[in-house]
């Protein structure tokens, strides 16, 4: 199958196009053609080599988190999947490789496709919508009439969460340049604050929840807009010790992750609010509620680009640029 690769960490690395084989099925997995791939930041830093220490992949390989596609075969264990099925999935950790032709994907991690998307539409989903359902439904339990401040609305993340909270009666407030104040806007955003011209502390106050995907400036500014009794939940680290224990990291990490987060624990606890660092993970049960919200029309697709497969390295440096309005994706059929 045709395949795109990564052969050498490092942020000028290109991955090269290759012909590569099929990867074997395991019993608990589903073979999916890959119709659609989405493109995530976390693919452009696997590649940077970033995530070396969290997740050690081998060399070479298959970039690609989030997919779209039909089932062509199911291993001996499967019962929820059969041939022909449309179905999407943010496939799980060390068991990647959306960038090519076929993948396999756990059964566990699978969803039915929502039947009113294309496939690119449905690719660009699983990642960002399982991330945003983890940090306000699980995490953070946001509940209607909260405040919740969401950052970045304009991005893959943002646009999705925002579209969630709203579904879930929150009051969203949302940073993004002025260019993007519309688009936010339709999305359910109540509040747009323009990043580049105001201070969120001078705009936000007693918000119950805020989703963090920025630097840390921007953490610690969450902090202070947040009520007592807040919470903070942070997709753009640092790390806290809770990660470290669910993922079994080994001791000299779990001690990392615990000085990374030292400050922001103690700045937060000091001010009765909880902090918490979210590594989104593969969900097909929570995907299948994503898929409801999308039929049932609470939650859209937004997309800024599509890409040709064979410019896979263009839709990554697309993504790298920061200045996505929502998701890209690569049309693989
Ligand atoms: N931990 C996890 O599980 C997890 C999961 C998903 C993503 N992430 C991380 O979360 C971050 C966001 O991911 P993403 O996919 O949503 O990013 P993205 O789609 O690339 O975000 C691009 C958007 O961010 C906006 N933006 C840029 N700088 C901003 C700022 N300072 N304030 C507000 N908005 C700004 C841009 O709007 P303008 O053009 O108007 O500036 C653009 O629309 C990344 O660091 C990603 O790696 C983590």
């Amino acid at each position: 199958m045709k395949a795109f690769v990564l052969e050498r960490h490092g942020k000028k690395s290109a991955l090269r196009s290759a012909e590569m084989p099929i990867p074997e099925l395991r019993d608990d997995e589903v073979l999916v053609e890959v119709h659609a791939a989405g493109v995530n930041l976390l693919d452009a830093k696997i590649r940077d080599g970033e995530f070396k220490l969290l997740l050690p992949y081998r060399l070479p390989l298959i970039l690609g988190h989030d997919v779209a596609g039909v089932v062509v075969k199911v291993g001996p264990r499967v019962r929820q999947f059969k041939p022909g099925d449309e179905v999407y999935a943010r496939t799980d950790d060390l068991r990647i490789g959306t960038f090519a032709e076929f993948v396999p994907v756990k059964e566990a991690s699978l969803a039915l496709k929502p039947q009113g998307l294309t496939m690119e539409e449905a690719a660009s989903i699983p990642l960002v919508g399982l991330t945003a359902w983890q940090a306000l439904v699980e995490k953070a339990g946001l509940k209607k009439g909260q405040k919740v401040f969401i950052q970045a609305g304009s991005g893959g993340v943002g646009s999705f969460a925002i579209q969630l909270a709203r579904h879930l009666g929150a009051v969203v407030a949302t940073t993004t340049s002025a260019a993007n104040t519309a688009l936010v806007k339709g999305l359910g955003a109540d509040i747009v604050i323009d990043y580049k011209t105001q201070d969120v502390e001078g705009v936000l106050r007693d918000q119950d929840v805020v989703l963090n995907s920025q630097d840390g400036k921007t953490l610690e500014k969450s902090l202070r807009v947040l009520k007592t009794g807040g919470k903070l939940i942070s997709i753009s680290g640092p790390p806290d010790p809770e990660f470290g224990r669910d993922i079994a990291a080994p001791g000299f990490v779990k001690l990392v992750m615990r000085l990374l987060s030292a400050g922001v624990r103690r700045r937060a606890k000091a001010r009765g609010i909880g902090y918490a660092f979210l590594f989104m993970k593969a969900d097909g049960n929570q995907l299948t509620q994503i898929t409801r919200l999308i039929d049932a029309g609470a939650i859209r697709p937004v997309i800024d680009k599509i890409f040709p497969f064979a410019s896979t390295n263009e839709a990554l440096a697309h993504v790298e640029s920061g200045r996505a309005k929502g998701k890209v994706v690569i049309k693989v059929k």
